[in-house]
């Protein structure tokens, strides 16, 4: 099961994603958070320590590598690059047993899907989704790019996180638009930072007709756990935004069965 955490900037993906790791990894499932943010900031709201996750490697500055797995000698692209062993290479050991893989910024960019780089996430994101109980997390990078270079393709869950402001709704309608082209199984958005009914109303009446996944209340405890670097399941495990976070959870865990 692939699932890519979406949105506009600072709506709250990273934090969702996090926290949704560590509690789908509490119930059994064996969980790889992807960090496809090049900012690199999915460590910390795992809850990574600083010194792990600063010494981890990040899997896009292995460019050789990359090459070598997937460039034969004549320049064409292997279909099937060998990635069963990238996990064990790149990955980190986080808390509750996700693991973390950090995949930084592809740097020349390529042409679209073309370069190495995507050619190989690709392959590696179909290789991580043997079992049932296999789930991929991607916390993606803001916005809509990573969209057509296709890193969201086929994912079976894409989760769109927004906030009741108008940009960050225009951005969910956006996405909704492109997931059907990305052959995405599932679209459904989180409304996050809720304060009131209203929030919901507005989020769902400009957004009619799409799944709410989940609804998650604005909570100051997630401010005051990004402050002191913490992750918000460790800082304030009893939350509100937690509590939220674990109905997210069961839709996902619903979705599976
Ligand atoms: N439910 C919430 N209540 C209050 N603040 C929240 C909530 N969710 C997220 N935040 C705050 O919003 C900010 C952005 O959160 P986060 O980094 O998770 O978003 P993001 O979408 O991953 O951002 P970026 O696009 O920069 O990667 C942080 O300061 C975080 O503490
Ligand atoms: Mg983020």
């Amino acid at each position: 099961m692939k699932v890519a955490v979406v949105g506009k900037g600072g709506v709250g993906k990273t934090t969702i994603a996090a926290c949704l790791a560590r509690l789908l990894s509490r119930d059994g499932y064996s969980v790889i958070a992807v960090d496809a943010d090049p900012s690199l900031n999915l460590a910390q709201a795992i809850g990574v320590p600083r010194d792990v996750a600063d010494g981890a490697p990040i899997l896009f500055d292995y460019e050789e590598f990359i090459k070598s797995r997937t460039l034969r000698p004549n320049g064409l692209y292997l279909m099937n690059p060998k990635v069963d062993d990238v996990v064990d290479r790149f990955g980190i050991k986080g808390p509750d047993g996700v693991r973390l893989l950090k995949l930084g910024a592809v740097r020349k960019g390529g042409t679209r899907c073309l370069c190495p780089e995507y050619a190989f996430l690709r392959a590696l994101l179909s290789h991580l989704i043997l079992g049932r109980k296999d789930v991929v997390i991607l916390d993606m990078v803001a916005g809509l790019e990573h969209m057509s270079r296709g890193t969201a393709r086929g994912v079976d869950l894409m989760l769109c996180v927004t906030e009741p402001s108008v940009k960050a709704i225009d951005v969910a309608i956006q996405m909704h638009k492109l997931s059907k082209d990305l052959e995405v199984k599932k679209f459904a958005i989180v409304i996050n930072k809720v304060l009131s009914e209203d929030d919901v109303g507005v989020v769902r009446k400009a957004l009619e007709g799409v799944e709410v996944a989940g609804i998650i209340p604005y909570d100051s405890s997630v401010i005051e756990a990004d402050r002191k670097g913490l992750s918000l399941i460790d800082y304030e495990p009893e939350s509100k935004a937690i509590q939220y976070i674990n109905e997210l959870k069961k839709y996902i865990e619903a979705f599976i069965k």
